[in-house]
């Protein structure tokens, strides 16, 4: 059984999952209007990967006898300079993504929920790829030096991404038994 404080706060990551996924939805089209159509399908994944998170928390919450209460969906910002500017803020994005998960870690700890302690660890586990995967491609950007032979090689590249946790995601999008 999930405590009152335990319950809002699992919301509310439900709510902050599919505002990322909103977020790289906007990157996706920002992504697609500066023609680099690799970054926008690495970005598109992004975005269903952030639903499953949601998926997974809001199940999570039903399985442990919890009330999952959609919320309103903050606007996410439309606009970025180049390439490099979206791949920085998605990165910066992912770097609040985990301080969030860590501080459900405490609130876990502290409410000797070690149940929720436990799944939170996926989670813990997942931003150390979520961070390592936007810091390298940032990197990659930034030594193309703007030449776009470089910029085009980093787009195909992108582009070869593929949704790699299908049975996690079918799984998760599943009821709860
Ligand atoms: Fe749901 Fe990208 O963290």
């Amino acid at each position: 059984m999930l405590t009152k404080t335990m319950e809002k706060a699992l919301n509310d990551q439900v709510n902050f999952e599919i505002y990322s996924s909103y977020l790289y939805m906007a990157m996706t089209s920002a992504l697609e209007a500066m023609n680099f159509k690799g970054a926008a399908h690495w970005m598109r994944i992004q975005t269903l990967e952030e639903l499953f998170h949601a998926n997974k928390f809001f199940n999570y919450i039903i399985d442990r006898g919890g009330r999952a209460v959609l919320q309103e969906i903050k606007k996410p910002k439309t606009d970025w300079k180049s390439f490099l500017e979206v791949f920085d803020d998605a990165h910066k994005h992912e770097i609040i993504v985990t301080s969030r998960i860590c501080n459900l870690v405490d609130l876990a700890l502290m409410e000797k929920d070690h149940v929720t302690n436990s799944t939170l660890q996926w989670f813990v586990t997942e931003q150390i790829e979520e961070e390592s995967n936007g810091k390298t491609i940032i990197e990659k950007i930034k030594k193309t030096k703007n030449s776009s032979d470089g910029l085009m090689m980093i787009d195909t590249e992108l582009g070869a991404r593929v949704l790699s946790p299908m049975a996690n995601i079918t799984a998760a999008v599943s009821a709860p038994l």
